[in-house]
């Protein structure tokens, strides 16, 4: 537990845009690698059009004051093999130095509970090598793949 995180607030991205450039450029770090034709360009332009609350693709983020620390979305289509799934969780990112502080449960938590306020049933996620971490939150597997050359699980809520 990193002893600086005792309280934290997550809002709507669309509320906070002047964290748009630092969020495409952590995420671009991430997941370039599974994005062919990827840039901080294109992400931010993706992530000006995320909406508020009842839309669909939105993104939160979680500050603490005014630092930055992590995110998650809502979108309606994750994986382009699997256009008959949707919406899905995605974008879940935690600056590395608050990790392990409860920052990515919360930020999952409230994804879940807005699609639940939507009434969507089931949200679909897609992982490389974070399974254990969303079957601790109470996903289940769906289904085991090969996506652009990795090995993913797909999980449902
Ligand atoms: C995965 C990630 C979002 C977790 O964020 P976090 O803020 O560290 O997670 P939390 O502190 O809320 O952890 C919640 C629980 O999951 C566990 N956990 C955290 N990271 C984990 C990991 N990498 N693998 C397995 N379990 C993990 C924690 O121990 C905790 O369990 P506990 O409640 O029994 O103590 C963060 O490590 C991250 O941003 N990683 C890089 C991006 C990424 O891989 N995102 C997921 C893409 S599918």
């Amino acid at each position: 537990m990193n002893p600086s995180i005792q309280s934290f607030q997550i809002e709507y991205l669309v509320n906070r845009p002047e964290y748009i450039p630092i969020l495409a450029h952590w995420h671009y770090m991430e997941w370039s690698y599974l994005n062919p034709g990827d840039s901080v360009e294109r992400r931010i332009t993706r992530l000006q059009s995320h909406g508020g609350p009842g839309q669909i693709p939105m993104t939160f983020i979680a500050l603490q004051g005014e630092t930055l620390l992590g995110s998650a979305s809502l979108i309606p289509h994750d994986m382009d093999t699997r256009m008959d799934l949707s919406p899905w969780l995605a974008s879940v990112y935690v600056a590395p130095e608050f990790r392990r502080c409860g920052i990515g449960s919360a930020l999952v938590g409230r994804v879940v509970g807005e699609a639940r306020i939507l009434g969507i049933h089931p949200l679909y996620l897609f992982t490389t090598d974070k399974e254990s971490f969303y079957a601790g939150l109470g996903w289940s597997v769906v289904e085991r793949t090969i996506y652009r050359g990795q090995q993913v699980t797909i999980m449902a809520i």
